[in-house]
Formats: structure tokens, sequence, C-alpha cells
């Protein structure tokens, strides 16, 4: 069986956490497709070149420590924007989706370019507001020393960016459910993704 929930949204909408229990619930395969950006924008900072970091992305890769920080973050969001990287990592996105078992992926174009076929795409928001508070707390509380300002900006830099750009970027599919997570605790916002997954299922 396959079957493949497609999840997009901007920064720190609650797009992972969703992707993480959803597919705990329903015994799918996760993708957070942001660290194969961000492994790749970590390469670039140790002086590699984005398209060879991306066409060699390593499993290890996307192990690394410090992947979850604003300047990877940041490094992340550029690499996205050169078609060729997008080009480099399309073929293992589109494999994890179909494989046998079912498979929720996150990202930025999952239900627009990647997986246009999936059968649930859910476009994950949250006022910037909360999305900087929530992305503080994960900050400072992984001992990182940041400001909710600093935060802010680095959200709304990325998501312009991603948004702007020309190759693949952050949209709602036409046929993607909306899902504002500000005023909803992870357990409804899971709830209502499920319920959601479970009217086509
Ligand atoms: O999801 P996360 O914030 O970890 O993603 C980091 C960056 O990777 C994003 O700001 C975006 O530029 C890029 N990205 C992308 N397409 C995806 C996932 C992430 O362009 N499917």
């Amino acid at each position: 069986m396959t079957f493949t929930i497609a999840i997009d949204g901007p920064a720190a909408a609650g797009k992972g956490t969703v992707g993480r229990l959803l597919a705990a619930h329903f015994g799918f395969a996760h993708l957070d497709t942001g660290l194969l950006y961000r492994a790749t924008g970590r390469r670039t900072l140790d002086g590699l070149d984005a398209v060879e970091a991306a066409q060699n992305l390593k499993a290890e890769d996307l192990k690394a420590p410090d992947l979850r920080t604003p300047e990877v973050g940041q490094a992340a969001s550029r690499v996205a924007a050169i078609p060729e990287v997008r080009q480099a990592l399309i073929d293992f996105q589109r494999a994890f989706a179909r494989r046998s078992g079912g498979a929720v992926l996150d990202g930025r174009d999952i239900g627009t370019i990647i997986c246009p076929d999936a059968e649930v795409k859910l476009y994950v928001t949250a006022t910037d507001d909360v999305r900087a508070a929530r992305r503080l707390a994960e900050l400072t509380g992984s001992g990182h020393d940041v400001s909710y300002d600093d935060v802010l900006q680095d959200l709304r830099l990325r998501d312009a960016r991603d948004s702007a750009r020309a190759s693949a970027p952050l949209a709602a599919a036409k046929d993607a459910i909306l899902l504002d997570t500000s005023t909803l605790t992870i357990e409804q916002a899971v709830a209502t993704a499920i319920a959601e997954v479970e009217r086509v299922r």
C-alpha cells in the first residue's frame, strides 16, 4: 500500500511536529525534507559548492548536530533557491513518498512539485508572532542564546525568500487543506490532521 501525506507551510508553523505525530499515528514513515536543504546549506558553510553538496548528500550529513540553527536555516533557504540543488533532491523525496506502508513528507513544495498526486495535502500555518514564539522556545530550550526579535526577523526573511523564488516557491497546492495552528495545541492540531486523513483513507 502506498499513501502519501504532503505537508507544506512557512517556517516554524508546526509542520514537522504535525508530520511526525501523524506518521506515528498511522504507522507511516516521515521525512522532514527541510533537513535535506539544511544539510546542503550546512556543507556550503564549509566552503562546498551547493550543487555538488546536494548531489553528494550522505545519510550522515543529515545527522550533523547544528542543523537547526538560524545560520544553517538561512544557508538552507539560499541553496533552496538554486534549481539544480532542488533537482538533485527530487528523486530521493519521490521514492520516499511512494514507499510501501505510507509516507508523510513535510516541506515547502511537497503538495505542488514533489507529490502533486498525494492522497492528502495539508498547508500548515500560524501567525508570525506564534511561529516566532515557538521557534524561540525551541532554540532557547536547546541552549541557543537568541532574542525574540532576531527569531522573528529570521523567519520573515526565510519566508520572503522561499515565497519569492522562481523555482518551487513556498505555496499552498490548490487542493490543500488549510490548517492554521495559531490557537491550537499540538494535540488539537494533530487531531484535526488525523480527521482530514481519515476522511479519504
Ligand atoms: O523546514 P525547514 O525550516 O527546516 O527548512 C529549511 C529551509 O529549506 C527552508 O527555509 C526552505 O528554504 C528550504 N526548503 C525548501 N523546500 C522544502 C523544504 C525546505 O525549499 N521542501
